[in-house]
């Protein structure tokens, strides 16, 4: 995907999840693949009758998280692997970062910061997996597009039994770029935390089932790290303090960027060359946010936290430039999550969605 064309320059987008579609279209050996016949490759068609003979229930689609899709496997079929054989434009992805994209690494812990019960998961046919959501998150449906398995929550996965080098997720919900974000929620690992499982991801579970150091060099260069991480550092740790200076608001924008680019360096020495990184969001037109500070108007934004989220931003691209120009082979696509969550705050109805509660 982050091929030749984008390397060593870093590549602005107005919404990731589109630019991976268009590039996976492109470079599909085949534009679309139909597939007819009988339970061999059936994904789940009769899912609708009343007839006994679907299997859209467990033990059916074991392997697929949080969900029994009908197809009567426990998990793809031969259809989809061809389908997937096409079109793999990555070996694996690797998530790291917040609620955003957690999948439940935070399930077996004592914290409230975990999601593994209902209303979460109501579009999943066996409920709540641990993703703050109602079905699949942003790193799953990349994953999905890409022709990859979704990646699993890293603290659900036992290296001796799993067999699937698609890549892992590490995010936890909570979590931030800094050591002591959401700390005092037990359990949370930050980004720090996540890199370092990486590390042992490639010693323990990569390295061995590798042929040679060359292979492991090359899936690790052709992967897709995906971060989405740094709005936790701002909302439940330094604005947690009143009576920030200017000066404050600047200093600690350009720490977190700083820490940051520590971490993305520590996955480029383990291997890591194409990354994904992701702004912070529209902070000021968080639902919680707009309510504290307008409990009247729910269709404004806090402007004052719109311009921190701004500010860090423009730091952030700043440093991801300096990374690209000095890492050899780095490519950096910045998902310009400050744009899509203010013209979705501003325009809900064009997003589908009319009511913000
Ligand atoms: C913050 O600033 C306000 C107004 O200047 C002041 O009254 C208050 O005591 C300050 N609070 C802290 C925690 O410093
Ligand atoms: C912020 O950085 C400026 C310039 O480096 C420095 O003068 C100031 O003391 C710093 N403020 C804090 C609170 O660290
Ligand atoms: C990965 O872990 C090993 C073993 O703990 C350590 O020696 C190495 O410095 C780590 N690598 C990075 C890039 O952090």
């Amino acid at each position: 995907m982050v091929n030749t064309k984008v390397t060593s320059l870093v590549s602005i987008i107005t919404f990731v999840f589109i630019f991976f579609v268009e590039l996976s279209e492109s470079q599909k050996l085949a534009p679309a693949l139909y597939v007819f016949g009988d339970s061999n490759v059936d994904v789940g068609n009769n899912n609708k009758l009343d007839i006994s003979a679907k299997t859209n229930y467990l033990p059916y689609g074991i392997d697929f998280p949080g969900a029994t899709p009908g197809r009567p496997t426990n998990g793809y079929n031969i259809a989809d692997f061809f389908a997937s054989e096409t079109n793999t434009l990555a070996p694996a992805l690797y998530v790291f970062g917040d609620s955003t994209v957690d999948v439940g690494n935070n399930n077996n812990f004592d914290t409230i910061s975990k999601a593994n019960f209902s209303p979460y998961g109501i579009d999943f046919d066996d409920g709540a997996t641990g993703r703050p959501t109602n079905g699949y998150n942003m790193a799953d449906v990349i994953a999905l597009s890409l022709g990859l398995n979704i990646p699993p929550a890293i603290r659900s996965v036992d290296f001796k039994s799993y067999d699937c080098d698609h890549g892992f997720n590490y995010a936890s919900s909570s979590s931030g770029i800094l050591p002591d974000t959401g700390t005092n929620m037990k359990g949370v690992m930050s980004l720090g935390e996540q890199t370092d499982m990486f590390n042992k991801t490639v010693h323990e579970f990569l390295r061995p089932r590798m042929k040679n150091p060359t292979d492991l060099k090359n899936h690790l260069s052709k992967s897709i790290f995906f971060l989405v991480t740094g709005s936790n550092d701002f909302t439940i740790n330094f604005l947690m303090s009143k009576n920030r200076t200017n000066s404050d608001r600047f200093n600690f924008s350009k720490h977190l960027v700083q820490k940051y680019a520590t971490q993305l360096q520590k996955l480029y020495y383990l291997g890591a060359r194409k990354f994904v990184v992701f702004e912070v969001e529209a902070m000021g037109c968080s639902p919680s946010a707009v309510l504290k500070a307008f409990p009247n108007n729910p269709n404004k934004c806090v402007d004052d936290l719109n311009n921190l989220a701004k500010n860090y931003n423009t730091l952030l691209n700043q440093i991801l430039q300096q990374l690209v120009s000095n890492f050899k082979g780095a490519a950096v696509i910045v998902g310009k999550n400050y744009d899509f969550t203010y013209q979705m705050a501003q325009n809900p109805a064009r997003f589908g969605k009319l009511i913000l509660d």
